[in-house]
């Protein structure tokens, strides 16, 4: 049997049309919510993923402010930089791309980003406010994989919940959103033992580790739902082959292209689960939508603006 696919294109573009309509009663308020993103130099990956950020503002009507300084930037001129978005009104949200040049530093910078702003959810504030189950802004790709498990109707209370990686940025946080889920949840990282073991008693197991395919079907207690937050780049032949071994079109796809994505699940854990998110289309489109909703959310939450109802599951 095959698990089923939990589709993030479509929970996405749902997320959307639910966003348009908060965007428009904003708008009949005279608000206009706007993100602020700064990009570092001119990595391609980050120019890659800013551009997205700023297309889906776009698409959305909402203000985008894209703020590009060279790669030579000091941590104190970006410090300038990100003052001067603290104190604009017009800036709802502000991310700053990472990862910063290595004179940067980082930590000072992502600091310095007043918590109301911080739509990545990455200040310590609003860190702490998570860990408290208060109102925070929360990182964004944990954030989606709540959205795609709520609206799949994906059983939590009372489940295990296996999250593999500690990163501050996806596996802490996505333990502790799964934890006020009432999740029974599980931390694992490269030091735990029996990696397999533990994964095999969970009936939610999110992986978050950044190793093509680490998640193979032995992990898998037939019928756990399995999320893949990884997005990997694979540019060696025999590792494609070892990966997609069964899947001749994502070899086509490695053979034309001369890479092909992989997630951190093997893709033969579909023959195990219950339900999973492919790579790509499953975790990924919901990042960018969730910073959409943490800008949206920001802005309200600056004005004082209630929340409107939370949409239903839906299957
Ligand atoms: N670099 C990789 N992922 C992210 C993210 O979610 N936010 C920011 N600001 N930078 C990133």
């Amino acid at each position: 049997m095959s698990a089923r696919i939990l589709n993030g294109n479509a929970i996405r573009d749902r997320i959307y049309v639910e966003l348009a309509g908060e965007i428009a009663s904003l708008a009949s308020a005279g608000v206009r919510p706007g993100l602020a993103a700064v990009r570092v130099g001119d990595d391609p990956a980050s120019k890659l993923y800013v551009n997205s950020k700023i297309a889906a503002c776009e698409k959305l009507g909402l203000a985008s402010f894209h703020i590009t300084p060279p790669a030579s930037t000091t941590t104190d001129e970006l410090l300038t930089i990100v003052n001067e978005l603290n104190d604009r009104d017009d800036v709802d949200g502000i991310l700053v791309q990472m990862p910063l040049p290595k004179q940067i530093d980082s930590k000072k910078i992502l600091d310095a980003v007043v918590p109301a702003k911080d739509v990545d959810g990455f200040h310590p504030v609003n860190v702490g406010n998570l860990v408290a189950n208060r109102p925070a802004l929360v990182a964004c790709t944990p954030a989606g994989v709540m959205e795609i498990l709520r609206r799949s109707n994906i059983p939590m209370e009372g489940a295990n919940a296996v999250v593999i990686g500690r990163s501050d940025i996806v596996g802490k946080p996505m333990a502790l959103l799964l934890l006020h889920a009432n999740a029974t949840v599980t931390i694992c990282h490269s030091k735990s033992k029996d990696l397999p073991g533990i994964a095999r008693r969970a009936d939610i197991i999110v992986a978050a580790i950044g190793k093509a395919a680490m998640v193979t079907p032995d992990f898998v207690r037939p019928g756990a739902t399995v999320i893949d937050v990884g997005q990997i780049v694979v540019k060696d032949a025999k590792q494609a082959e070892r990966i997609f071994a069964k899947f001749p079109e994502k070899l086509q796809a490695f053979r034309n292209k001369g890479s092909v994505l992989a997630g951190d699940v093997h893709p033969e854990v579909v023959e195990v689960a219950g339900a999973y998110t492919p790579v790509p289309g499953g975790v990924g489109p919901l990042t960018i939508a969730m910073l959409m909703s943490n800008t949206v959310k920001a802005a309200r939450m600056r004005r004082g603006l209630r929340a409107p109802a939370a949409a239903p599951a839906r299957g």
